[in-house]
């Protein structure tokens, strides 16, 4: 017993949560670099089995092209392997997952597995319109289908909105939810957000 408490405290897992466009990938990046962590992107992994052209990528890309979510066993799955993959991480930070209570649920149990559990959930917190601004922005560089069409976009705030925002309640009962104001300058953001994750590991 004593020992599955030292193992867990020996992971720093994080999730970065937020809507399409909040600045999770950005703010990943720089944590990832400091912490030292495994940097698991869902949307990037999806676009790149996407890319290569796997059963799984077709599967998946209906479903971004619709800014729909894909099915939960896929994601999920798709999780999993990275994470047996990635078995000597010393953490990760979930970027874009979970996006749904099942996906919350299914992480717990896998990193249980690891004898190990979620540290802090940090919410990048931005209003609407400015999101909307920021993707059509970033559409124009990324090549990103789904950051082109604004009824797209609409549609990801939407799935946003019914399945992944009960996830901040979910993390709030666990008191593992934290807000942080997403607009400013993205330095600045990164130092409140590490400010929090600092707070965990005292
Ligand atoms: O996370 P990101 O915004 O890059 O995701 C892009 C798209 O990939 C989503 O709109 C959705 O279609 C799909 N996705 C998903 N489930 C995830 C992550 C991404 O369905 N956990
Ligand atoms: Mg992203």
């Amino acid at each position: 017993m004593k020992l599955l408490i030292c193992d867990t405290l020996i992971m720093l897992n994080l999730i970065l949560f937020g809507p399409p466009g909040a600045g999770k990938g950005t703010q990943s990046e720089k944590l990832i670099a400091k912490y030292n962590l495994s940097h698991i992107s869902t949307g990037d992994l999806l676009r790149a089995e996407r890319a290569a052209g796997t059963e799984l990528g077709n599967l998946a890309n209906d479903y971004i092209s619709k800014g729909e979510l894909v099915p939960d066993s896929v994601v999920i799955g798709m999780v999993k392997n990275f994470m047996l993959n990635h078995g000597d991480a010393a953490g990760f930070i979930f970027d874009g997952f979970p996006r749904t209570i099942p996906q919350a649920e299914a992480l717990d149990t896998m990193l249980h597995d690891f004898s190990s559990s979620i540290s802090v959930v940090l919410g990048l917190e931005v209003e609407e319109d400015e999101l909307v601004k920021r993707l059509l922005l970033r559409g124009q560089s990324s090549g990103r289908v789904d950051d082109q069409d604004e009824n797209t976009i609409r549609n990801r705030f939407q799935e946003y909105q019914n399945k992944t925002l009960p996830l901040a309640g979910f993390y709030s009962n666990q008191n593992k939810y934290v807000g942080v104001q997403g607009i400013g300058e993205i330095d600045l953001i990164f130092n409140s957000l590490c400010q929090h994750i600092d707070a965990v590991l005292q």
